[in-house]
């Protein structure tokens, strides 16, 4: 089923809660809509330019958006299906909240997501941005993704290697292709057997030594509430910004600024390191401080807030430049966001 409707307010587009209108907003409840909504090119529906969004968990609307948001509602139930004994296939529509999947996986006893849990937003946007989590991303349980082509108006499917996993990135983020595939589901390859992945910070010690799917999501969440805000009581779009990797050259130099025991790092392989990019914004004296409405989250400084529920878009990006300069005056480093900013054009 199709849905069109105008004048959308766009606080429910978006976990920061910015206020805001989308001139139009798209719905659609199945893969075959996307048949009739791109079945001669350019339609009525379509209104100024056009985006596809997932939950709106990592973005940031430049202002009102004058064109048309489309936004998969394909959520039915996941299909389980066994592939050999010991691993089952599952495929969940784009529209689904990932952590609706990662806890009906769980509870299954089946193992590949539990890291992932806690995590806001939609199957679609995940595979889009490569979530991660604890360890793991989203790219190494990805058996494929099933997707519409806009261009030519056909379903097809990529398995991971072909949508060119980085981190938080992939081939449907970037220039040629961004904008041309749309997710319609996707297809995760889970286990039977246990596969612990508890390499990452203390989970380890905090479960059992021989824990269910259901313990690690349970630890996992409870880490995640402890840091990070809930976007329901402070509009956030989780980590603002990306990790770094640097060279030992970069990571020599930070070190011998301040007490080089104090530099958290770890390996990135080929002799990088990644410096955790938190830990640097903390250095530059940007915890808790709020500018405007905006305000870097007291517990985890890669996380903006609308502090005061009124933040407006320019608060957001002026804290943002305000940090990213600030790091690199300090530490000759240039930080990126992570969250992708929605525009008109
Ligand atoms: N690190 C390791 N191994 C570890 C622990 C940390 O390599 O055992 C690295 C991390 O990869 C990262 C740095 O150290 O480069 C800092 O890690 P920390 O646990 O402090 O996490 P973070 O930087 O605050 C990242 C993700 C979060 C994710 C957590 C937990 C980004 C931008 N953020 O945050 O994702 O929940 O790790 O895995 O990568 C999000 O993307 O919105 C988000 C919240």
């Amino acid at each position: 089923m199709i849905k069109i409707e105008d004048n959308v307010d766009l606080r429910s587009l978006n976990t920061f809660g910015l206020q805001g209108t989308a001139q139009r907003l798209v719905t659609y409840t199945d893969q075959k809509d996307l048949d009739s909504l791109f079945a001669h090119g350019k339609s009525e529906w379509q209104t100024g330019p056009v985006t596809h969004i997932g939950g709106g968990s990592n973005i940031l609307f430049i202002g009102d958006y004058d064109g048309t948001i489309l936004k998969s509602e394909i959520s039915h139930p996941p299909v389980f299906t066994e592939e050999s004994e010991n691993t089952v296939l599952v495929t969940a529509g784009a529209g689904m909240t990932m952590d609706d999947l990662c806890a009906e996986v769980a509870s299954r006893g089946l193992w590949g997501t539990e890291n992932l849990s806690g995590i806001p937003g939609q199957v679609g946007a995940a595979a889009v941005q490569n979530i991660g989590a604890y360890g793991v991303e989203i790219a190494d349980l990805i058996e494929r993704v099933n997707l519409f082509d806009t261009k030519k108006a056909t379903h097809t499917e990529m398995t991971a290697s072909e949508c060119g996993y980085g981190y938080r990135t992939s081939i449907f983020k970037r220039q040629p292709l961004k904008g041309q595939y749309i997710v319609t589901s996707v297809t995760l390859r889970l286990s039977r057997l246990p596969v612990p992945r508890l390499s990452y910070g203390h989970l380890a010690v905090r479960v059992s030594a021989f824990p269910a799917p259901q313990e690690i999501r349970r630890e996992v969440i409870a880490m995640r509430d402890n840091k990070l805000p809930d976007w329901r009581k402070t509009g956030n779009a989780g980590s603002y910004f990306k990790n770094v990797e640097t060279d030992m050259a970069a990571y020599d130099r930070i070190c011998s600024m301040v007490q080089p025991e104090e530099v958290p790092h770890y390996p990135a392989g080929d002799g990088r390191v990644k410096i955790p990019t938190a830990w640097m914004i903390e250095k530059c004296g940007w915890k808790g401080r709020s500018e405007g409405g905006a305000a870097v989250w007291q517990k985890q400084p890669l996380v903006l807030v609308n502090a005061t529920g009124n933040a407006s878009w320019s608060d957001i990006v002026k804290l943002e430049e305000n940090i990213i300069s600030s790091v690199h005056n300090k530490f000759g480093i240039t930080i990126e966001p992570e969250v992708e900013k929605i525009r008109n054009i």
